[in-house]
């Protein structure tokens, strides 16, 4: 017996679950969700069956073809990994396990009308992955296990549910269908309440598992995509109109990658919470409204989300040990789609972006350099604190490396058999890097794939990018730490990114009265687009201006995506001496914490412990 994943109670003994069928009432007013999972076991079993489960309040574990209790204990709260749920079985190759969601599950986010856009109605939806699914459904919560998935949920009337899944009905619940179930039949058939079904026929790791529930609306932008938000008819529009190109998007991956295989590409813009910029999952991607900025950058994002249509949703990563496997390839995916569609000079910038990033990566973990390794051992380590650039862009890279060594025809011939080879399959590091030898022999060689891989820091054949607008930017940059300031005609067309690819590089702190300058001639404090606003903040905070705290606490409870919190947050608390701009972080955060998901919450208290 031993698990197959770090952050898994799964056993390597035990057979992997094939299908699990759910069925959910939602209680708003309590904020909980009433439930019950069946799941289908690959092979008949005996003896304990350990399933994964984090917030659960479990009723009960049935037999389901004779409704008769199973025994079943629970192991004490791991920190990281949650509860062991031990069931023990005599020969079942399926099991039902009754229970309800709690408030503090740390997959689900769930708004009051006052948090929501139209203030109408509530809302609540799921952020699974790396390791929360286990606090929506008991499951071999681990990406090495793929289910499919059934799903009846139970709303008010008022409201629709979307799932990572086809949507197949929706109609009035029907009695009998709530008896096992921990709210009874007589809520389930309650008046004004109503059924939404969905299946999910492809076998997806259980961190794409994803819903939402709300007073949602849509807009068709293409032939098989829907943008879904928040019903009101302004953000509709923006929306509409930012991701009018997604269709010819997914084209282009279709020609660099092979088929999509999931039917449909559905959006989903959030509210303001949402704690990541955008979450792959399948058929229904889920973004943040951070992206709709008016100037075709989402399409970016929106990308992104749909290379991993390819690598990740089709080809997984076995743990999380492994995360490169679905970011790297997704980071690189993502640049030769916004190639063909942005042109050279745009995707240059963002590799440019992705190269500061990476290298301010290696300041962080200087003294945990662990987490600069593409593989790395997570035994311990909770991935909501070690999540980084690390793996998108050191990924990106070696892929890059690849590509140079090999030329972009042979390479683009091996993705297309890499992706053909393990599709609706999970793969470890070793099995891309046999693959990679076989089919380019020699490779190994000409690259040393062990240091890429299981190095350190970043290897010496790595590269910085080259093209006019980038080597401009950083050149400008490089002057303002000599005290110039970049002219009115030398930034007329700029865009948010290269403002943002500007702030990265310039130093860590610089003095308060060139930021002053700076922003009383750019207004770069009061931008539009977040990723300019915060890089300059940062910025702002580091150098001592404290004149910007109103602006500071505003963003902060404006939004909740990770990708902003993490560094205001670090910058006002790193650093010794600065007692006064600590506090302010401690009452900013005490204020906005009930509008953050709780995963964000949870990585906003590791910043603090970490720093005081
Ligand atoms: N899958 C990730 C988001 C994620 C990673 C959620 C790890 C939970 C744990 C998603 O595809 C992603 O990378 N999003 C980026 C988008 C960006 C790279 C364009 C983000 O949220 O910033
Ligand atoms: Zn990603």
């Amino acid at each position: 017996m031993a698990p197959i994943d770090p952050h898994s109670f799964t056993d390597s003994t035990h057979p992997l679950t094939t299908h699990i069928h759910l069925s959910f009432y939602f209680d708003f007013p309590s904020s909980t969700i009433h439930s019950s999972a069946l799941l289908s076991l690959s092979s008949p079993h005996s003896g304990p069956l350990f399933l994964d489960i984090r917030s659960l309040t479990v009723h009960s574990v049935l037999d389901p073809q004779t409704r008769n209790p199973l025994p079943y204990s629970l192991s004490e709260p791991d920190p990281i990994k949650g509860q062991n749920l031990v069931v023990s079985l005599s020969n079942h190759s399926s099991v039902l396990v009754v229970y309800s969601t709690t408030p503090a599950s740390s997959a689900l986010q769930w708004l009051n009308p006052p948090q929501t856009f139209n203030k109408t109605s509530p809302f609540v939806y799921t952020q699974c992955q790396s390791i929360h699914a286990r606090a929506v459904f008991p499951c071999q919560d681990t990406p090495a296990a793929r289910i499919c998935y059934s799903a009846r949920m139970n709303i008010p009337r008022q409201l629709s549910a979307v799932m990572s899944a086809r949507h197949v009905d929706r109609r009035p619940p029907v009695a009998g269908e709530g008896a096992a179930l921990p709210c009874g039949d007589a809520l389930w058939c309650a008046e004004g309440r109503l059924v939404e079904e969905f299946v999910m026929e492809q076998p997806i790791p259980p961190y794409l598992f994803a819903f939402a529930v709300g007073e949602l609306g849509s807009r068709d932008v293409g032939p098989r995509t829907r943008v879904y938000s928040e019903s009101a008819p302004a953000v509709l529009e923006a929306a509409a109109a930012e991701f009018a190109g997604t269709e010819d998007m997914i084209r282009q991956g279709e020609r660099l990658f092979g088929d999509y295989e999931w039917e449909r590409f559905d959006l989903l813009v959030l509210p303001p919470s949402f704690p990541y910029g955008g979450m792959e999952n399948p058929r229904m991607v889920f973004l943040t409204p951070t992206v709709i900025k008016g100037n075709a950058s989402g399409a970016q994002v929106v990308a992104h989300e749909l290379a991993h249509s390819w690598t990740g949703n089709l080809i997984t990563n076995k743990t999380n040990e492994h995360f490169w496997l679905n970011e790297g390839f997704t980071t690189y995916a993502e640049r030769r789609i916004v190639e063909v569609v942005q042109g050279e000079e745009r995707a240059a910038l963002n590799i440019g972006i992705g190269w500061r990033g990476l290298n301010e990566e290696m300041e962080r973990f200087s003294d945990n350099m662990e987490f600069t390794k593409l593989k790395t051992k997570q035994e311990g380590v909770d991935p909501d604190d070690v999540y980084s650039q690390v793996p998108y862009e050191k990924g990106f890279q070696f892929l890059w490396r690849i590509e140079r060594e090999v030329g972009r025809p042979v390479f683009d011939e091996f993705l297309k058999k890499y992706i053909a080879t393990f599709k609706f399959k999970s793969i470890d590091t070793e099995m891309f890097l046999e693959f990679l030898k076989t089919n380019i022999p020699g490779i190994e060689t000409k690259i040393d794939l062990v240091l890429w891989t299981e190095g350190t820091g970043i290897p010496p054949d790595a590269f910085e990018p080259i093209s006019n607008i980038y080597t401009k930017i950083v050149t400008l940059a490089n002057e303002f730490k000599a005290g110039r300031m970049p002219g009115e005609d030398e930034v007329a067309d700029w865009q948010g990114q290269e403002w943002e690819l500007y702030l990265e590089n310039l130093p860590k702190s610089v003095e308060a009265s060139q930021i002053l300058a700076l922003d009383a001639r750019y207004r770069l404090s009061e931008s539009k687009d977040y990723e300019v606003k915060v890089a300059f903040l940062q910025l702002a905070i580091s150098s001592g201006c404290s004149q910007y705290h109103g602006e500071v606490e505003r963003t902060l409870k404006e939004v909740g995506r990770m990708k902003y919190l993490r560094p205001l947050y670090t910058a006002l608390v790193q650093g010794n001496g600065r007692q006064e701009e600590k506090i302010f972080a401690k009452r900013v955060f005490a204020e906005a914490r009930d509008c953050y998901h709780p995963i964000a919450q949870g990585v906003v208290e590791s910043i603090f412990s970490k720093h005081m």
